[in-house]
């Protein structure tokens, strides 16, 4: 792996931070008190260019590697993981899902308009009793010839109302089990799909989340992506992608809980001098530092694999196991340095705690990652 960026890499960080830091400061307290989606700020990233980072220019995207865009994550995620993981989902699940597997006619339809943010995606897997065993599959797509027949709910689903397209996996052939699954383009206003109430959530509150339920909806067979029974197989490589995403995710929560503690032990005083003279903030800085290199390194690494063409399934989770304890870890620590002001919405880094604690549960729970990790080991 070259440790060194290329120019390009870098001016993809320096545009990502400068949006960041310039246009997701304000109101970010206000969205996530107030389950406030950023309509404004997704525009914004569309234009440029983080909605569709890895898709190439034909279909409207920035023919970016997967480096740049762990980068951009990392930038955005520093200030608001609720835009990030909405960039996350469109970027990794739907965008690189529709391009690798996807018809032209699926990418010149939806993939084009993904790609610039006029619309926004969801990867449609969860159900009420289909989180981690995702093979377990209740939704069914019945095959009635020339379309799908859906029916069935899903669980958490991120853009669960912004979304215009969403990919959903379902079951066609019982029998068959997993490899009986299809993954079908299902568009927001097809006759008989409804999605549910926002769901009222610890952290991540920017982003919207909620079920979705699909009453006798008639599919098209030209919006299945892939073979028939490829919908698991879809999922499952989309989702080692995407843990990508998330892993820079976590990073990127650590690092802004880290440099929010830094700047503020600076400033703090107390026994007569700033804090960071104490030892006891000392040693926490120090941890979260090395600690969130060694994350960085993770992501790195996983990105590189992937822009390589090297399995990258192991890396990814590791990255995303890692990351996301380090971003907790980290996020705690820094209200600790913050002592009660860490405590109170103005200081940020209690909705960064809020926010760590989901990166260790959505796109497969660290207990998941340990058993993707072990799987390759063993294998
Ligand atoms: N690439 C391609 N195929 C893969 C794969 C990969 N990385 N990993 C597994 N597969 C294939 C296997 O080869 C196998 O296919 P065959 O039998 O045809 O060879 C098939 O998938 C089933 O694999 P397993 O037998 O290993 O399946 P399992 O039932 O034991 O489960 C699991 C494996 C890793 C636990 C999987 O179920 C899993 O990842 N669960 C977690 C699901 C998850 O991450 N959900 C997140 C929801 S999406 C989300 O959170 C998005 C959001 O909103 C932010």
């Amino acid at each position: 792996m070259n440790f060194q960026l290329t120019e390009e890499q870098l001016a993809v960080q320096a545009a990502a931070r400068e949006f960041a830091q310039n246009e997701l400061w304000a109101g970010v307290i206000e969205r996530d008190e107030h389950q406030k989606f950023p309509a404004e700020q997704v525009k914004k990233m569309g234009e440029l260019g983080f909605m569709g980072m890895m898709v190439s220019p034909e279909y409207g995207g920035g023919g970016m590697d997967t480096v740049s865009y762990v980068l951009a994550m990392e930038e955005i995620s520093k200030v608001d993981a609720s835009c990030s993981v909405i960039m996350s989902v469109n970027n990794s699940l739907v965008c690189w899902g529709l391009e690798q597997y996807g018809t032209e006619e699926q990418k010149q339809k939806y993939l084009t308009k993904l790609t610039t943010g006029e619309i926004i995606g969801a990867f449609a897997l969860s159900e009420p009793e289909a989180g981690s065993d995702a093979t377990s599959q209740r939704t069914t797509a019945e095959d009635k010839g020339d379309y799908y027949l859906l029916n069935g709910t899903k669980n958490w689903i991120t853009n669960g109302t912004t979304a215009s397209v969403y990919l959903v996996i379902a079951q066609t052939n019982p029998e068959l089990k997993h490899r009986g699954i299809n993954v079908l383009i299902v568009e927001k206003g097809m006759e008989g799909f409804q999605t549910g109430p926002k769901e009222n959530k610890l952290g991540i509150r920017g982003s919207d989340t909620c079920s979705l339920m699909f009453n006798d909806v008639k599919v098209p067979k030209e919006n299945r992506i892939g073979e028939d029974g490829f919908g698991f197989k879809f999922a499952m490589q989309v989702l080692a992608g995407g843990r990508i995403g998330i892993a820079a995710q976590a990073l990127g929560i650590a690092s802004g809980a880290y440099e929010l503690s830094v700047k503020y032990s600076k400033e703090r005083k107390a026994f007569g001098v700033p804090i960071a003279q104490h030892q006891a903030i000392q040693f926490k800085l120090a941890d979260m530092a090395t600690n969130i290199d060694a994350a960085r390194l993770l992501c790195l690494q996983a990105a590189h694999d992937k822009d390589a063409h090297q399995d990258y399934a192991k890396s990814g989770a590791m990255a995303k196991l890692f990351a996301s304890k380090v971003a907790m870890d980290t996020a705690v620590e820094a209200v600790q340095v913050h002592g009660g002001y860490g405590f109170v919405k103005e200081y940020h880094v209690e909705r960064m705690m809020r926010d760590a604690k989901i990166t260790q549960i959505y796109e497969g729970t660290s207990e998941i990652q340990k058993i993707v990790i072990s799987r390759e080991i063993l294998k």
